[in-house]
């Protein structure tokens, strides 16, 4: 018996949504989709299975030891999407070649990860991305950045902190000690899970002194505006003119959102992100009630490349699910009135008037009806009628239809009404009570 019941619980880590639950995922999608057409990023959809040999190109390890991985019947190695920017990518570089550019695409699919589960990780969630190829100019490291805000704003979150890293800056110093970029993905890779001794004893069998204590004084940026370590981080980087430049492009962004924000951002130099296709300015949304990110992006210079053609990216993807989770994020309140619809005989003549009758209410607006479907006496319809919280209900039976007539009980009061069918559909509404 317990072996059946437990076969069929969900899988670990996978969910099911009550129709509550469904509704606030529901609210958020729809909410921030709107900013799709607003900032021109016409929606795509790529398939939920790939190639393994796609994904792996740069995913970053670790993401590639947990993906849902398997042999389709025509034993080719697949996977589950673990995030959609690399197929987005390959979409962008195959079918849309003849487009001006840049090229904005937006996207909201699930997801599958073999995370670890607990509170905002699951194993399947779902991903609002928005993603902007061809631009190589700051303008669009912020349009991105920008939109990463409105969406936050747009669902009634305005508490959150933006967190801000640069890979341009730790690849380029890392090249200059001729680590080659499957290394820099490596070492990148460490720093992303925090492992910083690792990180730093791998780098001295590599790196010079100098190399090292660029690293260590980058790591002290921690939670820092940029203005705050200016005098800072230029001495520390004045030896690595290349770096340098990059660090000048952030200041236009720290700028940016130092009036867009305040201090809801920071800096941290010693950030990267797990994904290996970075390549200039990274960020991480965070809702301080939650403590994880609830969003994540950055500049992707070199993915496009790599599948075909050489477009700079960047874009930014938000975890739908964790946004759930948020006591900020409040729905809508529903605006709609529920009335129920009591058929008292079930002859065939009666249930086509109430259909007819159903119609007609349908194109009422902001009434939702609800057909009785249970059976019973009046009384028990009546009383199912108020655990659901209708507001009236219409009563439909055999002298109804023969007369052309509708009756309505109001149940706040319990007054009743017959009006006629032509009628109704313009007085409902206001013997309910607006
Ligand atoms: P990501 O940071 O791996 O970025 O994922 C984006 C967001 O997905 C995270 O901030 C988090 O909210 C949510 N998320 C990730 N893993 C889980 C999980 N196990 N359960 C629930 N939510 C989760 C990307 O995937 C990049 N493709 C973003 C991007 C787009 N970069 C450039 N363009």
């Amino acid at each position: 018996m317990n072996n059946v019941k437990k076969s069929i619980e969900p899988l670990r880590g996978f969910r099911e949504l009550t129709p509550e639950e469904y509704k606030k995922k529901k609210f958020i999608i729809e909410s921030i989709s709107e900013l799709f057409e607003k900032y021109g990023y016409g929606e795509v959809e790529t398939p939920t299975v790939e190639p393994l040999s796609l994904i792996e190109l740069k995913v970053g390890e670790e993401i590639r030891h947990r993906m849902f991985r398997f042999k389709d019947l025509g034993d080719r190695d697949v996977v589950l999407r673990p995030e959609g920017t690399i197929s987005v990518a390959r979409l962008v570089v195959n079918k849309m070649k003849n487009e001006p550019l840049p090229i904005r695409v937006s996207y909201v699919a699930n997801m599958f990860r073999y995370d670890e589960p607990q509170k905002g990780r699951y194993r399947e969630f779902t991903h609002i991305g928005f993603e902007h190829f061809g631009s190589r100019s700051v303008v669009s490291d912020i349009e991105v950045i920008n939109i990463a805000i409105e969406a936050l704003k747009k669902i009634g979150i305005e508490a959150f902190r933006i967190k801000l890293g640069n890979e341009a800056i730790l690849r380029r110093i890392l090249s200059e000690a001729n680590i080659e970029q499957k290394e820099q993905d490596l070492l990148l890779g460490m720093l992303d899970r925090g492992e910083n001794e690792e990180f730093f004893e791998k780098l001295s069998e590599k790196g010079e002194e100098k190399i090292l204590n660029v690293f260590r004084e980058l790591m002290k940026t921690k939670e820092s505006s940029i203005g705050e370590s200016e005098q800072t981080l230029k001495k520390i980087l004045a030896e690595f003119p290349a770096a340098l430049e990059e660090y000048e492009r952030v200041r236009i962004i720290e700028n940016f959102l130092e009036w867009k924000v305040g201090g809801k951002y920071y800096f941290d130099f010693g950030f990267a992100r797990g994904l290996e296709y970075y390549t200039g300015i990274i960020f991480e949304l965070y809702v301080p009630e939650l403590g994880v990110a609830v969003g994540g992006g950055g500049r992707y210079d070199s993915l496009c490349k790599l599948l075909g053609r050489d477009l700079p990216a960047v874009g930014f993807a938000l975890g739908v699910d964790r946004l759930m989770l948020s006591s900020q994020v409040k729905t809508a309140k529903q605006k709609s009135k529920k009335v129920g619809v009591i058929i008292l005989e079930e002859d065939v003549e009666t249930i086509k008037y109430a259909f007819q009758v159903v119609e007609q209410l349908k194109e009422v607006e902001n009434l939702n009806l609800e057909i009785d479907t249970m059976g019973g006496s009046l009384g028990s319809k009546i009383e199912r009628a108020l655990k659901k919280n209708e507001e009236a209900i219409v009563i439909i039976g055999k002298k109804e239809q023969t007369e052309k007539h509708v009756s309505v009980k109001r149940l706040r009061d319990g007054v009743q009404k017959s009006f006629g069918y032509e009628e109704l559909k313009r007085e409902i509404l206001e013997f309910i009570g607006q």
